[in-house]
């Protein structure tokens, strides 16, 4: 039975994708910030384990619980939007949209994708479209923009330093869907979503490791 890992499953695109790989028959690792949330996980069939990303503690402590792991598939998802004006940020919106979106995946990487390369397996971190910058036409949401190119910026090293020891590593934009982030207003529904985002990393080969694809499989320039 493969193993998919969810880093960030509370709720949204993370919950979606727990689901939808334990439906599929996978075993499912999934995170969730609170034990309540994480009675829920487990109570659907899941091994569930606390994980605030924002927290170095929390993130060894997670390392732990992961140490004897073998991981076929990886998503770090959890995420934080931020501020909904563009005006000067204040430092704390500032350090805890960076330390969500990439302090986080810094910290975690790491641990995660040696798990997943001895499987020979997948890693990936769901960026957003926000941060392409070949791509972008708006500056709305700057400092949100800002953390998806740097979490981009640190899934290619990701793919560099473990691509060669057998990890297929990609960032993906999951589409506008409605989720509490995304809002009632987005083009997508979640299962949507996630349907194409496993879809798209399951059939990506060791020649696309590095890249960076919506959720459809179409590639996104960085
Ligand atoms: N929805 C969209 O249209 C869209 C588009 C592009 C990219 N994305 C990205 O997709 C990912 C998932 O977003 P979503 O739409 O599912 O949003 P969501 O419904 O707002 O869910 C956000 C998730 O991130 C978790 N999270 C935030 N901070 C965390 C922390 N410090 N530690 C652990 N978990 C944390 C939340 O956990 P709690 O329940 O504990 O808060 C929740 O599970 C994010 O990375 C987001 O940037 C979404």
């Amino acid at each position: 039975m493969p193993t998919a890992l969810i880093l960030g499953a509370s709720r949204g695109i993370g919950r979606e994708l727990a689901r939808q790989y334990l439906t599929d028959g996978w075993r499912v690792i999934a995170t969730a910030r609170t034990q309540e949330q994480c009675d829920a996980l487990a109570a659907a069939g899941m091994v569930a384990y606390p994980l605030d990303v924002a927290r170095a503690e929390s993130i060894a402590g997670l390392g732990w619980h992961l140490d004897d792991e073998k991981i076929d598939t990886a998503w770090l998802v959890a995420g934080l939007y931020g501020p909904r004006h563009d005006g000067f940020p204040s430092e704390a919106d500032f350090d805890a949209v960076m330390h969500t979106n990439v302090l986080a995946a810094m910290r975690l990487l790491p641990i995660v994708a040696p798990l997943v390369a001895q499987r020979r397996g997948r890693l990936a971190v769901i960026s957003s479209r926000m941060g392409s910058i070949g791509a972008r036409t708006a500056s709305i949401g700057t400092l949100y923009r800002a953390s998806k190119a740097a979490l981009n910026s640190v899934l290619k090293d990701a793919s560099i330093d473990f691509g060669p020891q057998g990890a297929i590593c990609a960032a993906f934009h999951p589409g506008w869907v409605k989720t509490d982030m995304g809002g009632g207003e987005a083009d997508i529904e979640v299962e949507e979503s996630v349907a194409g985002l496993r879809a798209t990393l399951a059939r990506l080969t060791a020649a696309d490791n590095g890249s960076f694809l919506n959720y459809d499989g179409t590639l996104i320039p960085w």
